[in-house]
C-alpha cells in the first residue's frame, strides 16, 4: 500500500450523506418510547421498501454486507454440499475490498480469484469461466466502486454450469442497470448500508433475493439459526440491524434519488478535467450501466503522467486532500488470502490497476471548486510543477 497520509485531512475521502436531523428526530423518538430498539417495525418498513425499490421478493436487513455475505455463503453451501461432491470454491475478483473473501472463508469456502476488465473493472463473464473447477460452489461478481457488473451475462455463465450467483453489491445502492435499480438478479445481491455509501443505517446490510428459501435462511441465520422456536436448524449469527439503524436507512432512502444524481454530477465534473491529462485511466461503465459513484477511483500511468500514483497522493496529501488506494494490495495478495492463491494464476490486469489506482474524495463535501482544486493538484504534479 502507498505511503498513509498525513493528518489531519482538510478533504476527506468519503463522509457520509445524512437525513437532515429534523427529519429523523421524529422516529429516534418514537423508537425510544417504546423501548423497541431491536426486531421491530422500522426493519420491517425498510425491508418492504427496499424490496419494492429494487423489484425482488425479499430484501433481509441484516447488521452489514459482511454478515449478509457469510449468512448466503452459507446457505450457498449447505446447498451444494447435498450434490455428491466437495464443492468449497467461490469464483471472484481479487480487485475487490477484503470482506468479500473473508465472509466465504469465514464460511469454510476457499476464493479462487480471478482477473478483471481494465475498463469496467469488473469481472467478466469469460475470465469466471476460466475460474470455475469441479469444485466450484458459487460465482461472486461484484458492482466494483458502484458500476454494476454484467449480471445478465454472468448468469449464463452461472446456469451452464449450474451454480448460484452472488452479488457483492456493497457499492451499489443507487446505481442503475437497463434503466432499472440494480438489485434484482443473480441468486442474491448484498448491499452495504455502511456510512461510506449512498444508503446510510450507521452499519447495516441488505440481503436482496428472489429465492423464498434463502431469505428464510438468512432471516433465521441473522437471528442465531433459528425460526423463533428455540430450535435452531443451523449455527447462526446475531446479524440483526437496529431500529436505529433502520430508521435512519428509511429517511436515508427518500434521499436515494437526489444523493445518486449529485454524485453523477461530481463524477463528470472530474471525468472532463482529468480526461484532458495523460495518463490517467478512468471506469468506463458498458452502455447500459448507470454507477452509483459509491469511491471516484482512477489508475495513473506514471510513464505518460510524468509522476507515480505516490506522488501525486503525497502532493494531495500535503494539501489536506486524503486519498485511498483501493485495491493496493489486492486481495491475491493480502496476507489472509495470498495462501489460497495459486501462483500459476495470473492477475496482471488486477497487479496493474491495484498499483496505479488513487482514490478521490466523492460525497457531499465534494463540490466543483473540491475537485477543481483536487484536479489541479493531480495537473501540477504531472507537469512537474511544485503542486
Ligand atoms: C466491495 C465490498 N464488499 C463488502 C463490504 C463490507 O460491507 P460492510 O462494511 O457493510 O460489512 C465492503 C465495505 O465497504 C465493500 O467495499
Amino acid at each position: 500500500m502507498a505511503d498513509k497520509q498525513r493528518l489531519p485531512c482538510r478533504i476527506p475521502v468519503a463522509a457520509p450523506h445524512v437525513p437532515a436531523v429534523e427529519s429523523v428526530l421524529d422516529d429516534l423518538a418514537t423508537i425510544l418510547r417504546s423501548g423497541r430498539l431491536t426486531k421491530g417495525p422500522y426493519v420491517e418498513r425498510l425491508e418492504v421498501a427496499v424490496a419494492e425499490r429494487l423489484g425482488v421478493r425479499h430484501a433481509v436487513a441484516v447488521s452489514s454486507c459482511t454478515t449478509g455475505l457469510m449468512l448466503v455463503y452459507r446457505g450457498l453451501a449447505g446447498a451444494s454440499r447435498g450434490r455428491g461432491r466437495i464443492r468449497d470454491e467461490v469464483v471472484m475478483p481479487s480487485f475487490t475490498f477484503l470482506a468479500a473473501p473473508a465472509a466465504a472463508v469465514w464460511s469454510d469456502l476457499k476464493p479462487v480469484f480471478i482477473d478483471v476488465d481494465p475498463a469496467t473493472m469488473n469481472v467478466d463473464p469469460e475470465g469466471v469461466a476460466r475460474g470455475i473447477t469441479p469444485r466450484t460452489a458459487a460465482i461472486c461478481g461484484c458492482h466494483t466502486f458502484g458500476n454494476p457488473c454484467a449480471v445478465a451475462d454472468l448468469q449464463r455463465v452461472a446456469d451452464a454450469h449450474g451454480l448460484p450467483l452472488l452479488i457483492d453489491a456493497a457499492h451499489a445502492f443507487g446505481a442503475r442497470l437497463a434503466g432499472r435499480p440494480v438489485g434484482a438478479g443473480g441468486t442474491a445481491q448484498v448491499f452495504s448500508l455502511s456510512p461510506t455509501k449512498l444508503l446510510v443505517a450507521g452499519e447495516g446490510g441488505i440481503v436482496a433475493t428472489d429465492h423464498d428459501w434463502l431469505a428464510s435462511w438468512v432471516r433465521a441465520g441473522r437471528e442465531y439459526g433459528h425460526d423463533g422456536s428455540y430450535d435452531p436448524l443451523f449455527a447462526g449469527l446475531n446479524g440483526r440491524m437496529p431500529e436505529l439503524s433502520a430508521a435512519l436507512a428509511v429517511a436515508s432512502l427518500a434521499m436515494l434519488d437526489q444523493v445518486a444524481a449529485a454524485r453523477t454530477a461530481t463524477a463528470e465534473a472530474y471525468r472532463r478535467r482529468l480526461e484532458q491529462l495523460p495518463g490517467i485511466g478512468l471506469m468506463e461503465p458498458t452502455a447500459e450501466a448507470e454507477p452509483s459513484y459509491k469511491d471516484f477511483s482512477i489508475t495513473l500511468d506514471a510513464a505518460r503522467l510524468g509522476a507515480t500514483r505516490d506522488t501525486v497522493r503525497r502532493a494531495l496529501g500535503d494539501r489536506g486532500i486524503e486519498t485511498r488506494c483501493y485495491f493496493d494490495p489486492p486481495c491475491h495478495r493480502q496476507t489472509a488470502f495470498r495462501r489460497f492463491h495459486e501462483p500459476r494464476r495470473t492477475l496482471p490486469i488486477t497487479d496493474r490497476l491495484a498499483s496505479r489506482s488513487l482514490t478521490l474524495p466523492m460525497g457531499p463535501h465534494v463540490d466543483d471548486d473540491v475537485v477543481a482544486e483536487v484536479c489541479d493538484v493531480i495537473a501540477g504534479v504531472a507537469q512537474g510543477c511544485p503542486a
